[in-house]
C-alpha cells in the first residue's frame, strides 16, 4: 500500500519574513517531521509558478536553489526517504497536465478568482500565465493523489478548485484522482495555530508582509541583524507603560510577546507570566530585539552553512522519484482524455 500524500508548494523568495517562517514554514518542516511514518511528504518549489507576475530571470536560477537551501537550514531532514524536496519544472508532467486540465476548465470559472481579480486589477502587464495559475496549481496535488494541501487563506479558493476539477473529470471518466480534503477537513488536520500571525512592527494591527509601505515594521530573514535589532526598539507600543497580552488594547506589546516566545521556542503563557507587569517598555524591547539579533545570526549562520551539493543531490534525487509518479497519474489521464491506447 502507498501511503497517503501530504503535499505543499513553497514559492521561491529571498525575501521571507520572520512571519512566513514562523507562520507558514517551520509549521509544514514540523508537519515533514513528525508525520513521515505514516505519510508521504512532498515539498516542492513551483518555480513555474514564480513568473506569473513578473520576476528578474537573471536571478532565478538561484533563488531557487536559495529556497531550497532555505528549508534545509529551518531543519527539513533531507536524508529521510519518505520526504520529498523538488522544483515543479524538473517535472515535466506538471506541464502536461495542465494543459489537459486547461481544457476542462471555464473561463468563467478562472475570471472568478479572487487572487487573480486581486492581482490583475489596475495591472497592465496581465499574462495569461497568472491567469491559468490555479491549474497548474491543481495539477500540482492531482499528479501525487495529495490528501492533505497545507495552504494560507489566500489559496483556499484554489484548493476548493482543484477539488472541483478532480470531480468533474472523476465523474466524466471514471476515477481518475484523488480528491484533496475540503479546506474544513485541511484544517482539522492540521491544527488552526498554523495560521499564526506575526504582525507588522509599525503598525501591529496589520499582518507582517513583505508589501508592506515601510520596512521598518517587517524583518526579513536576511535583514542585517543589529538593522533588525533597531526594528523592534523602533516597534509601536501604547501609553498603558505595563507589558500584558491584550491584542486589541495593546497590539503592539502583545505582538513582541509572540515573537518573543516563538524565539525562545516557549508557550506564549510562560513569557506573558514572566513579563507581567513590566513597566519600562524600552528594557522589554531590549530584550526582544536581542533575541531577534541571535536568532538572526544563528539562522544565517546556518544557512550559509548549508552543503549545496547535497540539497542538489536531494533535489535531483527527489525529481527522479517523482518524475516516475506523476508520469503513472499523467498516463491515466492521457488514456482516459484520448491521447494513449487505453489500458
Ligand atoms: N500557490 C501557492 C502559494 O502561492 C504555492 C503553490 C503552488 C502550492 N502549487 C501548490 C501550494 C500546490 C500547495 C499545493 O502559496
Amino acid at each position: 500500500m502507498t501511503k497517503p500524500v501530504i503535499l505543499t508548494g513553497l514559492r521561491a523568495n529571498n525575501d521571507l519574513t520572520l512571519g512566513n517562517y514562523f507562520g507558514g514554514m517551520l509549521p509544514i518542516i514540523d508537519t515533514a517531521k513528525t508525520r513521515s511514518d505514516e505519510y508521504q511528504i512532498n515539498m516542492f518549489i513551483p518555480d513555474l509558478h514564480s513568473f506569473t507576475t513578473p520576476t528578474d530571470h537573471s536571478q532565478l536560477y538561484e533563488q531557487i536553489l536559495q529556497t531550497a537551501k532555505l528549508f534545509v537550514a529551518a531543519g527539513l531532514p533531507i536524508d529521510n526517504e519518505n520526504i520529498h524536496l523538488y522544483r515543479q519544472s524538473h517535472v515535466s508532467a506538471h506541464s502536461e497536465l495542465t494543459w489537459i486540465l486547461d481544457c476542462f476548465t471555464g473561463f468563467g470559472q478562472m475570471s472568478r478568482m479572487t487572487q487573480f481579480k486581486d492581482k490583475s486589477s489596475d495591472k497592465d502587464d496581465v499574462s495569461v500565465g497568472l491567469f491559468n495559475y490555479p491549474v497548474l496549481m491543481a495539477a500540482d496535488i492531482l499528479l501525487y493523489g495529495a490528501r492533505y494541501v497545507p495552504v494560507g487563506d489566500d489559496q483556499t479558493q484554489h484548493l476548493e478548485f482543484t477539488r472541483d476539477i478532480a470531480e468533474r473529470m472523476n465523474t466524466r471518466f471514471g476515477n481518475l484522482f484523488t480528491v484533496p480534503e475540503p479546506v474544513k477537513k485541511q484544517h482539522a488536520f492540521f491544527g488552526n495555530d498554523q495560521g499564526l500571525r506575526i504582525m507588522d512592527l509599525v503598525d501591529p494591527t496589520r499582518k507582517m508582509s513583505k508589501s508592506a509601505n515601510s520596512e521598518k515594521g517587517v524583518i526579513f530573514l536576511s535583514d542585517d541583524p543589529s538593522a533588525a535589532a533597531k526594528k523592534v526598539m523602533g516597534a509601536t507600543t501604547d501609553d498603558k507603560a505595563f507589558v500584558a497580552f491584550d491584542p486589541l488594547e495593546q497590539p503592539g506589546i502583545s505582538n513582541l510577546l509572540q515573537i518573543s516566545a516563538l524565539l525562545a521556542g516557549e508557550p506564549l503563557e510562560t513569557v506573558i507570566e514572566r513579563h507581567a507587569g513590566q513597566t519600562r517598555y524600552g528594557d522589554f524591547k531590549s530584550e526582544v530585539a536581542t533575541q531577534v539579533n541571535d536568532f538572526l545570526i544563528r539562522f544565517q549562520t546556518s544557512l550559509a552553512n548549508v552543503d549545496e551539493a547535497t540539497v542538489i543531490k536531494k533535489l535531483e534525487q527527489s525529481e527522479a522519484a517523482m518524475n516516475i509518479q506523476a508520469g503513472e497519474t499523467l498516463y491515466k489521464v492521457q488514456q482516459a482524455v484520448g491521447l494513449r491506447p487505453k489500458a
